[in-house]
């Protein structure tokens, strides 16, 4: 397979035509880490006694049609997070049973649209659960506990069990909860939990504490239930010195408990999981150019186009993004620290990272962006969303056009 760097070079002078900067997919990365998930939905499924393991790609991570499309030919499944996701999932071919909305706090309107759509719902509070029940009593539910242990994540801003996060029912207030389902007649086929977002092997253990501490409250509270829902947080490795996740060795260490968990509980049939990150992160590349180039107290300052606008990654968790020079120039390797064109002192992509001095106009690629990074792109400070590209057979293919000056002002009402 050629390298997505071959291949940017192959294509330079049609990739220059959307503008800069731009989100690149490498198709043959994103195939990949699909298939790598499919084969670990099968080894599952293979180890777990009848159960079904469901795979949603969790499409916040990146909801291009191009990616959902490409998760929809293989097979896997999806979520929704929003009505936009919702409506991208249902145009991107996905049957209701195949899409899960998983939401918190949202409106009754936004309700009203799962029901019409008639999806099932994953709801994170009582208190959503009293506004579905309200509307729709005697359907199906989800709903979301926080274990309180097991928490994972590469920040504290997306660990999302135990007492700091916004998240799910914890267990003192199940029986509060079983109270409203009974209420309004509900039927609660499932429960879910998603300890946070970033594991690799060296925190699997912590992960698993947060499976069985999840399995145990099922056990210990909840009748009759068919579907454990175990959320997503699969990494990937960010910095050349991390291992991949072992997903083979993830496959056995789950259905060791799964296992244990169906001989007592047998009415669960099905496990899903939501997994976001793995799948279009590593395939992704955000390309820029060098804007400026300064020495200031003695530290060398990379000025680039790609703002925290549309990677906010590296300011909002001070994530790491490896960040390389498309054109190596015969200088020597120096520290430099590499930012964006945004007016805010925390609009840096990385610090300390050794590069050639590059020239003004050279293009820079910040890698790992295929995930949370569109996604998450603004147009803060008024600058333009990014075109996205998919390198699809050694081509250029446009899957999202740049913003422009125009497309931004049109919801404006003067
Ligand atoms: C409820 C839920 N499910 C799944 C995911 C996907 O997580 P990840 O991208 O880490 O796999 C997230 C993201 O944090 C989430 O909030």
């Amino acid at each position: 397979m050629e390298s997505t760097i071959v291949k940017i070079n192959n294509n330079l002078k049609e990739l220059n035509k959307y503008g800069s900067p731009i989100y690149i997919y490498d198709n043959d990365i994103l195939k990949n880490r699909i298939d790598n998930i499919s084969k670990f939905r099968e080894e599952l499924e293979k180890e777990l006694d009848g159960s079904k393991v469901s795979i949603h790609y969790s499409s916040k991570a990146n909801n291009n049609p191009a990616i959902l499309k490409a998760v929809k030919e293989s097979g896997l499944y999806v979520d929704a997070m929003s009505p936009l996701e919702l409506d991208l999932d249902k145009k991107c071919n996905f049957n209701n049973e195949e899409i899960l909305y998983v939401c918190n706090n949202i409106s009754k309107e936004e309700m009203k649209l799962v029901h019409d759509s008639n999806i099932l719902i994953c709801l994170d509070s009582i208190s959503q659960v009293e506004s579905w029940g309200e509307l729709f009593p005697n359907t199906d539910i989800m709903v979301r506990i926080n274990p309180g242990t097991g928490g994972v994540g590469h920040n504290k801003k997306v660990v999302t069990s135990g007492v700091e996060s916004k998240f799910g029912v914890c267990e003192d207030n199940i029986e509060e909860l079983l109270k409203v389902i009974k209420k309004y007649r509900l039927n609660l086929v499932g429960i879910h939990q998603h300890l946070g977002s970033l594991f690799l092997d060296d925190k699997v253990n912590n992960y698993m504490d947060g499976v069985k501490e999840g399995l145990r409250i099922i056990k210990e509270h909840f009748d009759g239930i068919s579907i454990v829902d175990l959320g997503g947080g699969f990494g990937v490795p960010y910095k050349k010195e991390e291992e991949p996740l072992n997903l083979t060795k993830l496959a056995k260490t789950l259905s060791n408990e799964l296992n244990k968990f169906i001989k007592d509980y047998p009415s669960v049939k099905e496990f899903k999981f939501e997994i976001g990150r793995y799948i279009p992160c590593e395939a992704g590349i955000i390309m820029g150019e060098v804007n400026a180039i300064k020495c200031e107290n003695g530290v060398y300052w990379i000025g680039t186009d790609i703002g925290m606008n549309e990677l906010v990654r590296p300011s909002m968790y001070n994530s790491y993004h490896e960040v390389t020079l498309l054109d190596k120039r015969n200088t020597k390797e120096v520290k430099t620290n590499i930012c964006g064109n945004i007016c805010e002192s925390g609009d840096v992509i990385g610090r300390d990272r050794l590069l050639t001095i590059p020239k003004v106009g050279d293009k820079i690629l910040v890698h790992n962006a295929g995930a949370y990074g569109f996604s998450m792109a603004s147009n803060y400070t008024g600058r333009a969303r990014p075109a996205e590209i998919l390198l699809f057979d050694n081509k250029v293919k446009l899957i999202r056009k740049r913003e422009t000056i125009e497309s931004m002002e049109d919801d404006i009402v003067w």
